[in-house]
Formats: C-alpha cells, structure tokens, sequence
C-alpha cells in the first residue's frame, strides 16, 4: 500500500505547495511518488516542465489503492470535509507553519482537526515544520514554546526563507537549483518524515 503524507494548514500561503511539490520531486528519485492536488484553485496540477505525476480529483477511498509507493496531498487553506477523509487515510501530516505568535495561533484548529482524524486512524502520524524562517536565532524557545503541542510536534528540520524555494516552482524543483542549503533542508525534512512513518 502506497505510504500516504497529506500537506495541510487551513491558513494560505505558509508553503503547502511549495514542500509539496519539493518534498515529491526528492521523493521520487528513490520512490514510485505521485502528488495529488486537491486545490480546485489549481497549483501544481497547473505546473509543466517538472517530472513528476501530479493528478486530481481523486476520491479519497481510492487513493490508497493507487500504484504508488508514495503519495503527497496538497491541500487547499480552509478546513473542509475532504480534509477530514484524507487524514484517515494518511500516514502523516505535515503542517507548514511561519514562526510568528499570530502563526502559532492560527495552527490550533488545523492541529484540532489532526488530533480528531488520529482517535480514528491509529496509523496517523504528524508535525510541525517552521517555514520561510528569516534568522536562525529568531527560533528562540519562547517561539518553540508557542508551537508546543503534545499531539502533533514541532519537527526539528527547519526551512529559511529561500529565494531558490520561491523559485523553486519554475526551476524544476529545488534540487535542481545550486542552493546547497536549501537542498540539505529539503532532504533533513524528507529524512525526518520517513523516520516517522517506516
Ligand atoms: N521557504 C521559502 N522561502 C521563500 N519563499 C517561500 C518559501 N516557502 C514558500 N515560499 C513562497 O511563499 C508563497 C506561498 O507559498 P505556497 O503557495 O507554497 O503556500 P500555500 O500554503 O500552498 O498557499 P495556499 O494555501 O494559498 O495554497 C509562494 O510565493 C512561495 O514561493
Ligand atoms: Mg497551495
């Protein structure tokens, strides 16, 4: 059965589509990887040039049973019912984050439907990333404290922000920039999810 790792936070622009799109082009170097989109806005599914199966539409009893050893879902900035199926059938959910107060606090309801999807799908697995971080030191422990939650933790890899990521789209994904950072951090997030979910 294809491991299945949902991308959500009903908040937009904290970088779904962005660690989406890069998390399954480094997926797919090792893996049978496909990403689905379920953003009637379109995203991804609009992208060309990139080597990488993207679909959607997709119910999500389906999902599972597809051909695949790896399946990212990128999904749209709201709560919604499809959200609550696709994280009963996921192993993981990551959630991308800014590292702000008004950021920790926008999180809760997103981690509220991840801690109800998991008294249902004992298989669940999720975590925080900060993305888009301006400054290292700006990661202090009174911002770690803000994101402190027992059930969905903060992930330890951590992503800056990166002018390669924002182009990242229209490159051909990160790793095929020269921003051997922003490379590392995609792999350390990759690495850190596999670990939770093998
Ligand atoms: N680490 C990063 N460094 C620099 N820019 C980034 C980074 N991550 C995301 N971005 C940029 O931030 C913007 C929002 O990212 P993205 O579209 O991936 O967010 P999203 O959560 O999918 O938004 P939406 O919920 O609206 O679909 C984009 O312009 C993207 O290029
Ligand atoms: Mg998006």
């Amino acid at each position: 059965m294809a491991k299945i790792i949902t991308v959500a936070h009903q908040k937009g622009g904290v970088g779904k589509s962005t660690l989406t799109l890069n998390l399954g082009l480094l997926f797919q170097a090792k893996l049978k990887t496909a990403i689905i989109d379920t953003d009637l806005q379109g995203s991804l599914i609009d992208l060309k040039n990139i080597n990488l199966t993207v679909l959607n539409n997709i119910p999500a009893d389906e999902i599972p049973l597809m051909d695949f050893d790896l399946i990212l879902i990128d999904t749209p900035p709201y709560l919604s019912d499809i959200l609550r199926e696709l994280l009963l059938i996921s192993d993981f959910v990551l959630v991308p984050s800014k590292a702000g107060f008004f950021d920790a606090m926008a999180i809760h309801s997103t981690l509220g439907l991840i801690n109800d999807a998991m008294s249902k799908n004992g298989n669940l697995k999720s975590g925080i990333v900060l993305n888009m971080i301006k400054n290292s030191s700006s990661i202090t422990s009174e911002v770690k404290c803000l994101f402190n939650n027992s059930s969905t933790p903060l992930l330890n890899t951590m992503i800056h922000d990166r002018v390669s990521f924002t182009r990242s789209p229209m490159t051909g994904g990160i790793l095929n920039s020269d921003d051997d950072r922003a490379i590392e951090e995609i792999y350390l997030l990759a690495e850190e999810i596999l670990n939770k979910i093998k």
